[in-house]
């Protein structure tokens, strides 16, 4: 089994093949570039694209170059099965956003839709800061805690999803502040953590083990058990 960052839950989402795995789906990816300057000269990264549904939107909704990256071997293959499909020409490469191949100042947007949350942040943040060009745009919607929990139930949170940390709004805005970016905006939907989402699509792989079945199950408990505390928050920011 791939335990990537010792997570099940990104492995179930890679092995069932789950799209807009973000909070808010696919509705809020469609609705954040709505108010974008963007269009078929953007240059845009999507940084842990899982497998590959906002890639392919932007590429085939607004003709942008996009490049899709993520570090699972098994999103890569979904999201490049999608861009066949498609016949999208959205380039799709396996690397980690913690140190990525990718040259510097090239991109015009980067997304990363609940990726963040999985990763070395500071890290994570100084690679995307390197590949945004001057005045290009990061997007990032990320999991957010409204109030402190008891640690007990902080460390449940974080064992299930394999996380090093839950962060308030303000201790996101500290960490992009730091990375260098600047004009920091936030948005949420009214709507809680589980209302409003988008149906995801699933792409099965062929072989699913048998723990991963009750990983769905487990995520809904945990978003209903902590929903008003465990939340979400669109970051937007400038370089
Ligand atoms: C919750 S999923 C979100 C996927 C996609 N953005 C979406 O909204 O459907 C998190 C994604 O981040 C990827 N990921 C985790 N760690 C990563 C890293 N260090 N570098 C790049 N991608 C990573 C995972 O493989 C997974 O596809």
């Amino acid at each position: 089994m791939v335990l990537i960052g010792a997570s099940l839950y990104l492995d179930f989402l890679s092995k069932f093949g789950v799209s807009g795995a973000h909070p808010g789906g696919f509705e809020l990816t469609k609705k954040i570039f709505e108010n974008e300057m963007i269009n078929k000269s953007s240059r845009i990264l999507d940084v842990g694209c899982g497998t590959g549904q906002t890639s392919a939107y932007l590429a085939a909704r607004y003709g942008s170059k996009v490049t899709g990256l993520d570090i699972n071997p098994i999103m890569i293959k979904k999201a490049k099965n999608r861009m066949a499909k498609y016949q999208l020409p959205v380039e799709i490469i396996q690397g980690t956003i913690e140190k990525c191949p990718l040259k510097d100042s090239n991109y015009d947007f980067i997304i990363s839709e609940s990726v963040l949350s999985f990763v070395n942040k500071p890290k994570a943040l100084k690679e995307i800061y390197r590949l945004l060009k001057d005045g290009g745009r990061f997007i990032a919607n990320e999991l957010t805690l409204n109030t402190r929990l008891w640690t007990n139930f902080e460390e449940e949170i974080k064992q299930f999803y394999g996380l090093d940390s839950l962060l308030f709004e303000k201790d996101w805005i500290t960490l992009f502040e730091l990375a260098g970016f600047k004009n920091i905006k936030t948005f949420k939907r009214k709507q809680s953590i589980l209302q409003n989402h988008s149906i995801p699509e699933f792409q099965y792989s062929e072989s699913i083990e048998p723990e991963l079945y009750n990983v769905l199950h487990q995520h809904l408990n945990i978003m209903g058990k902590y929903q008003g505390t465990l939340d979400y928050r669109v970051f937007l920011c400038t370089k």
